[in-house]
Parts: C-alpha cells; sequence; structure tokens
C-alpha cells in the first residue's frame, strides 16, 4: 500500500532553540513510523535542522524554491543549494505566496518543474478562498491551479505531491470536513488520472487546520494520503499525534 506523507509546515517562526527543542521532541517520540514524515523549515534554519535530522526517519523540505539554476536572482535560493542540505521536498505555490508574493499558476508550474529537474520532490498546493467556494467555483479553482503543473510538467507529475488547502481553512481552526476534503480530492485524483497511468501513486494531502483531533477522520478517506501541517506541526505531541493517525 502507499505509504502516507505527514509534512510540517513551519512557515515563518522558529529559532535556533526552539527548533532544537521541537525537533528533540519529535526524535524522541516518533518511532518507526508506517508513512514518511518531513518538516518544512525556513530556510536560514537548513543547516542546523540537517544536522539533526540526519540518519532519522524525519525528512528535510523547504517552503519554497526559485524557479531558476542560479544566476542573478536577489533573494533566491537554487534547487542545486537546497540538495547539499539534503533536501527532500519543496512546497510550491502555498495560497501565502500566491496571495503575498503574487505567484501565478504558471509560476507554481515552472517552480515545480525545478525542483523535479533538481531531484527534489515539490508539494505542490492548490486551493480556493471562501468566496470562490461560496461562487461555487472550487472545482473549477483547483483544476486550473492543478492543469498548469500537468501542462509544465508532462510525464514527470506522478513524482510530484498535491496538497489541497482550501484557503478558508488554513490557520483559521476551521478545517474542511473529510467530505468536504474527499470531494475535492476525488476530483483532483480524477485530473491527475487523466494525465498520468501512475496516478495512483501520486500523494494527496490536506492541508488546513489539521490537528491532533480532526487527523483520523480526514486521513481515514479514500483520496487523502496524508496531511500538510502549520499551526500543530509546531507542537511535537500534536504533530506525533498526527503521524500515529496516518496509518
Ligand atoms: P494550518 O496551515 O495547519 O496552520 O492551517 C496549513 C498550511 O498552511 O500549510
Amino acid at each position: 500500500m502507499k505509504k502516507k506523507l505527514i509534512a510540517g509546515n513551519w512557515k515563518m517562526n522558529g529559532s535556533l532553540a526552539a527548533n532544537e527543542l521541537l525537533i528533540k521532541g519529535l526524535l524522541a517520540g516518533v518511532g518507526q513510523p508506517v508513512c514518511n514524515v518531513a518538516v518544512c523549515v525556513p530556510s536560514v534554519y537548513l543547516a542546523q535542522c540537517h544536522a539533526l535530522l540526519e540518519g532519522s526517519v524525519i525528512e528535510l523540505g523547504v517552503q519554497d524554491i526559485s524557479s531558476h539554476e542560479s544566476g542573478a536572482f536577489t533573494g533566491e535560493i537554487a534547487p542545486a543549494m537546497l540538495k547539499e542540505f539534503g533536501v527532500h521536498y519543496a512546497i510550491v505555490g502555498h495560497s501565502e505566496r500566491r496571495q503575498y508574493h503574487g505567484e501565478t499558476d504558471e509560476v507554481v508550474a515552472a517552480k515545480a518543474q525545478r525542483a523535479l529537474s533538481s531531484g527534489i520532490t515539490p508539494i505542490v498546493c492548490v486551493g480556493e478562498t471562501l468566496a470562490e467556494r461560496e461562487a461555487g467555483k472550487t472545482e473549477e479553482v483547483v483544476k486550473r491551479q492543478l492543469a498548469a503543473v500537468i501542462h509544465a510538467n508532462g510525464h514527470c507529475i506522478s513524482e510530484i505531491v498535491v496538497a489541497y488547502e482550501p484557503v478558508w481553512a488554513i490557520g483559521t481552526g476551521l478545517s474542511a470536513t473529510a467530505e468536504q476534503a474527499q470531494q475535492v480530492h476525488a476530483v483532483l485524483r480524477a485530473q491527475l488520472k487523466a494525465a498520468t497511468p501512475s496516478a495512483d501513486r501520486i500523494k494527496l494531502l490536506y492541508g488546513g487546520s489539521m490537528n491532533a483531533a480532526n487527523a483520523a477522520s480526514l486521513l481515514g478517506q479514500p483520496d487523502i494520503d496524508g496531511g500538510l501541517i502549520g499551526g500543530a506541526a509546531l507542537k511535537a505531541q500534536d504533530f506525533l499525534t498526527i503521524i500515529a493517525a496516518a496509518v
């Protein structure tokens, strides 16, 4: 059976002291999980987190990646640099990057492409705003966002991870219900199936106020293959409870 993936998105949180405490707490409790586990940390802490996680079952990820290989792109971080610190995953197209940094579907697709060609697995985020949901546009929006990535990546698409993150559920404490999430995941799975015969092995994560209390019911849905977790990933015990629910 396909392993689930539980990925923490620390966002712009942490410090040398807090990271060490959190990672040591995770390592003390994680054991041999049946799912894959990753933490996507602020890039400035990669060296620290890489050293703390080396040889463990917890893989390292980042929250963004450049669509360029190298050169005159002030402030950007190249995939080859990330690889030097053992980075496995890069979140791409998180709604906060789309909203505050003007990332378009095309930019997101180019970042996913660059990650793939560098041997880093992109976690491609899609999701509708509350206004879009209320206007009945959920399906249209997520399909458009995913279509751009499929278009740019062709048969490599089977190597990506997709995260459905309804914008209205992120950081609000108001998670989508398991049924709401499954409904959208089924749409995304069908879209991926039309693009590649290997769609069944693509992991579809849910993100948006997933926590220790609701994880089991979300992760029990047939097309939910893991979670992208923000707030609850900053508390070792909560993140460990979610990992344990990913069977
Ligand atoms: P949240 O964030 O779990 O705090 O809602 C999820 C995310 O933005 O990836």
